[in-house]
């Protein structure tokens, strides 16, 4: 029923030209792709040419950030409606590095969540919790906090195409995986979550599991139940690794 998403979030990571000929190697690779939805997030200058490079194609463009505004005196920012002009269809909102170095809250996040769906794009809404908080046993009462806050105030009718991304912070480009059984716990009690705030449709909404994925285990972190896509850092700025962990069902 929920359509498998793998999602490459570069961060600050390839030049313009770089960016463009990663992305027509990755769709020289994957333009028969159709079981797994696959979306990449360039740096906002590599938007446009990443975009050209992919055309009308089956892999998707995704932003890192944006600004909640449409428009206005927000130097250094972009709105949804630029995002969206220059093709994107996804913005990753929350990172915990935005939240991290970045100083982004919950009612920042919210307020970014509401201005994508208002013209129509997709956010993947990050949240997770750091190692200290898992230690303190605080994993549930944090990812909770950032679910219920991030989504403050919407509706089950403008959620549907949402997506969450569970990234446990001691995961993220350490090496150290969450195991499955880690990822499914915390990503199931999302599902709950968001069955409790807007019924039905959270069965529909796809959870991503993010935090050192690589081909080695994305088969079995994607055999979970609640593990419906992955987003993926280090391992997403090389084709071959890349297309591995698209292909993870298939022998990469
Ligand atoms: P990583 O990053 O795959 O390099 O751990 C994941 C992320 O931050 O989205």
């Amino acid at each position: 029923m929920r359509k498998p998403l793998i999602a490459g979030n570069w961060k600050m990571h390839k030049t313009p030209e770089e960016a463009r000929a990663f992305a027509s190697q990755l769709l020289e690779e994957l333009k028969e792709e159709r079981e797994v939805e696959v979306v990449v997030a360039p740096p906002f200058v590599s938007l446009l040419p990443v975009k050209e490079a992919l055309g009308d194609g089956p892999i998707k463009l995704a932003a890192q950030n944006v600004h909640w505004e449409r428009e206005g005196a927000f130097t250094g920012e972009v709105s949804p409606l630029m995002l969206r002009e220059a093709g994107c269809e996804y913005v990753i909102v929350g990172h915990s590095e935005r939240r991290g170095y970045f100083g982004e809250t919950d009612e920042v996040v919210n307020r970014k969540v509401k201005a994508l769906l208002d013209v129509g794009l997709k956010p993947i809404l990050c949240v997770g919790e750091t190692l200290k908080e898992r230690e303190e046993g605080k994993t549930f009462e944090v990812v909770e906090a950032q679910v219920k806050g991030g989504l403050k105030d919407l509706e089950a009718g403008e959620v549907k195409e949402l997506v969450v991304a569970y990234e446990p912070v001691w995961a993220i480009g350490t090496g150290r995986t969450a195991t499955p059984h880690q990822a499914q716990e915390v990503q199931s009690f999302i599902r709950k979550l968001l069955g409790g705030l807007f019924g039905e449709v959270a069965r529909e909404i796809r959870i991503l599991y993010g935090g050192s994925v690589k081909p080695e285990n994305i088969a079995e972190l994607m055999a979970e139940e609640d593990i419906d896509g992955a987003l993926v850092g280090g391992a997403s700025l090389k084709v071959d690794s890349f297309v591995k962990i698209v292909r993870y069902n298939r022998g990469g």
